[in-house]
């Protein structure tokens, strides 16, 4: 069996951050969501990996390179543009040829991995397996129907859902699946939809089967997805101080303090996780934070957020929460009369003040 990951798109949802990196490497405590998928596979048994990349093509590479890190091997399969999931599965026939695969969408974490779903598979050999979770909005998500444990129909965001059943993004297939990209058509948006690909496999009489899960997972698709799945992971890490703590600073809960890191006279209340080289001063950081390497924080307070490397926070008198801040943003305060805000945002941001 293979792998493919989708690491295309174009991350709309996610501006600004997407105008300078690809969504699949941002981290989440710390690690990029990319390589939870990478781990993932790897634990369920597969080594052969293809990789969908578009527009962050080169970054992506280097991030995950030959994949020898994790004991697998990456293939990289170039789409020239967003065409969807189906069109993605369409361009990677040459490397999946006639051997069974899971797909799984690079910008989705599942926290129990993929193990008892590709075991299902394996028993029971169908066409094609999905996996679902119940969710109190369907509306919002490819939602299934079942007869029997089979699927019987996909409804893309359904207005009147008749199941809780949203689709996860990850799915497994036979070599049938690519009868039915080639034959399915683009839909309103102009993509070939991985919905249509797998209705095509019911309505020709294919089996295809449901693995329901009951542990949590995450489409990272908007910045509120990104600092929820950085809250569910933080929620797993254990403790260590490899950095400096002075005596003046107190670590309540479960933190990682990477080495190179120094916490002077601050408050850490876990779970927490502090980058290489990060300087923290003068500080309160709050639970489920994660700062990266090299990021800067003196005279504030912050929980509940992501700050990417490099990043300075100075002097900031109202408590950050809830917040997703990229590399090398300054955010300092100024003494200078008349009082005013000034910002320079990137297009796409979003600043919210009281
Ligand atoms: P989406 O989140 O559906 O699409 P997107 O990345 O274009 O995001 P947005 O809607 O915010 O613009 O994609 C799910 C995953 O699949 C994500 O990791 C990107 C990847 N993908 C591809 O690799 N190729 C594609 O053609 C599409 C549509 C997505």
């Amino acid at each position: 069996m293979k792998a493919l990951i989708l690491s295309g798109g174009t991350g709309s949802r996610l501006r600004p951050l997407t105008y300078t990196g690809a969504k699949q490497l941002i981290p989440v405590a710390n690690k990029p969501i990319l390589y939870y998928a990478i781990e993932a596979i790897r634990d369920a048994g597969i080594t052969e990996i293809g990789m969908i990349v578009g527009e962050t093509r080169e970054e992506i590479r280097r991030a995950v390179g030959d994949g020898n890190r994790w004991g697998v091997k990456v293939t990289y399969i170039e789409q020239d543009a967003p065409r969807g999931l189906a069109h993605a599965v369409k361009i990677a026939e040459p490397f999946i040829g006639t051997d069974d695969f899971l797909m799984f969408l690079g910008d989705n974490l599942v926290r129990d991995g993929v193990t008892a779903f590709v075991n299902q598979f394996r028993q029971d050999a169908p066409n094609s397996l999905i996996l679902l979770s119940r969710v109190p909005d369907p509306q919002r998500f490819g939602v299934a129907e079942l007869q029997d444990g089979r699927v019987v129909n996909l409804v893309e965001k359904p207005k009147e859902p008749k199941s809780d059943l949203a689709l996860v993004g990850v799915y497994l297939f036979d070599r049938h699946i690519f009868k039915a990209v080639n034959e399915i058509q683009p839909s309103w948006r102009n993509e070939l939809e991985i919905t249509d690909a797998i209705q095509y496999l019911v309505d020709h009489g294919y089996r295809v089967d449901a693995h329901v899960i009951d542990g949590w997972w995450k489409d990272t698709g908007k910045p509120e997805d990104v600092i929820e799945a950085n809250r569910m992971m933080l929620e797993y890490i254990g403790s260590r101080v490899d950095g400096v703590v002075d005596e003046s600073s107190a670590i309540i809960g479960r933190a990682i303090i990477e080495a190179g890191a120094e916490i002077t006279n601050s408050t850490i209340r876990g779970p927490v996780i502090i980058g290489k080289g990060a300087k923290i001063s003068n500080t309160y950081v709050g639970p489920f934070t994660s700062i990266s390497e090299g990021v800067r924080i003196i005279g504030s307070e912050i929980e509940n957020s992501i700050v990417l490397q490099d990043t300075q926070i100075e002097d900031i008198p109202t408590r950050i929460d809830n917040s997703l801040i990229g590399k090398n943003v300054q955010i300092h305060r100024i003494a200078d009369r008349p009082r005013a805000l000034t910002f320079v945002l990137g297009d796409n941001s979003r600043a919210e003040v009281q």
